[in-house]
């Protein structure tokens, strides 16, 4: 049955271990909004195949990537959940953009130059990412795309490929709008930085209460002020104003309370999602991906169906 929801779409890189800030930045506003709209969740292992070597890593991740999203909230069947390199059309329609599109014009790419400047090889998957995530993005009719900021220009992208396509050969292909969370926080890591897993300074969303505990000792404090500032501001993600500033108040100068405090709080949140990440297995994972995929390809293979028409080569 049609949906009269909008559809949105987004990718998840299959990148290793989530941290908190990957949590707030990422999974919970995803889990905060995916209901109103129809909602497509796709593993993008193809794009990290532009600079992943390690098989048994790709494997571990994909595998990793959807018990996150499972385990942090999302239902299988209030969205589709799926793998990219399982949807064949994805490929295909991505070399179709790649006709169509410019090399100057991909050299525009930020992302692209960045890679390169953090010392990755310029493969020619690299360089072409922004048309293969067109394609992900263009064959299902996506009205909304939530990314971060770093991914605006790639939404710009299928916009673009899709206006290319619909002068070339007739309208096919609706262009979509990506949708940027202003509101969502950078988290600080543990060293006051955001939080990131290229800083190891992370807190992680999975891991046991002893690296949780282990993490949050390791919060560089200081004692110059009142109160420990990059304890406090990791903190403000777990507990209201009132009650964090009420504790901070009671608490002053006594930084190991405070982070035990910290701990508690953050285990909390956390428990219940990682006996419910630890409970799933690999089964679970690989039967979700394949309903998933086969859903997803349904509507890629129709989609595809009428652009292999457009561009003349079904005989
Ligand atoms: P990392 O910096 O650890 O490599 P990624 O770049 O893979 O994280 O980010 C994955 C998602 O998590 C993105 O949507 C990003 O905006 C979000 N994210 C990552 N780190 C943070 C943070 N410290 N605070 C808020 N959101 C974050
Ligand atoms: N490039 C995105 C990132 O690095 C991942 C991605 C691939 C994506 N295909 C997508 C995001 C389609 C949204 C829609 O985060």
């Amino acid at each position: 049955m049609a949906s009269s929801k909008k559809r949105l779409l987004t990718g998840l890189q299959p990148s290793g271990q989530l941290h908190i800030g990957n949590y707030f930045g990422a999974l919970k506003p995803f889990i905060d909004s995916y209901e109103e709209y129809e909602s497509f969740l796709m593993v993008v292992d193809y794009h990290a195949l532009t600079t992943l070597r390690k098989p048994e890593e790709m494997r571990e991740n994909i595998i990793s990537a959807v018990k996150s999203y499972l385990a942090a909230g999302v239902d299988p069947s209030k969205a589709v959940i799926f793998q990219q390199s399982q949807v064949q059309e994805h490929t295909e329609l991505a070399w179709i953009f790649e006709c169509l599109v410019t090399v100057p014009f991909l050299e525009l790419s930020h992302a692209y130059k960045d890679k390169l400047a953090k010392g990755h090889e310029a493969n020619a998957g690299l360089f072409n990412y922004p048309m293969l995530m067109a394609a992900d993005i263009l064959l299902y009719d996506t009205d909304i795309v939530p990314v971060g900021e770093d991914q605006r220009q790639h939404v710009e992208y299928a916009r673009e490929a899709a206006a290319k396509f619909n002068n070339a050969f007739g309208e096919v292909f609706k262009e979509p709008k990506e949708m940027i969370n202003k509101a969502v926080a950078i988290v600080p890591g543990i060293d006051g930085k955001k939080m990131s897993k290229s800083y190891k300074n992370t807190i992680p969303l999975f891991g046991s209460k002893d690296d949780i505990t282990k993490a949050v000792m390791a919060i560089v404090t200081d004692s110059s002020g009142e109160r420990p500032e990059n304890v406090y501001a990791i903190h403000a993600k777990f507990k209201d104003a009132v009650s964090l500033d009420a504790l901070y108040e009671e608490k002053k100068g006594k930084y190991k309370d405070l982070k035990e405090a910290l701990i508690e709080d953050v285990e909390r949140l956390v428990a219940p999602m990682r006996e419910k990440y630890n409970s799933l297995t690999e089964d679970d994972v690989k039967r979700v991906l394949n309903e998933g995929s086969d859903r997803a390809r349904e509507i890629a293979q129709a989609k595809m169906k009428v652009v292999r028409e457009k561009v003349g080569v079904s005989l």
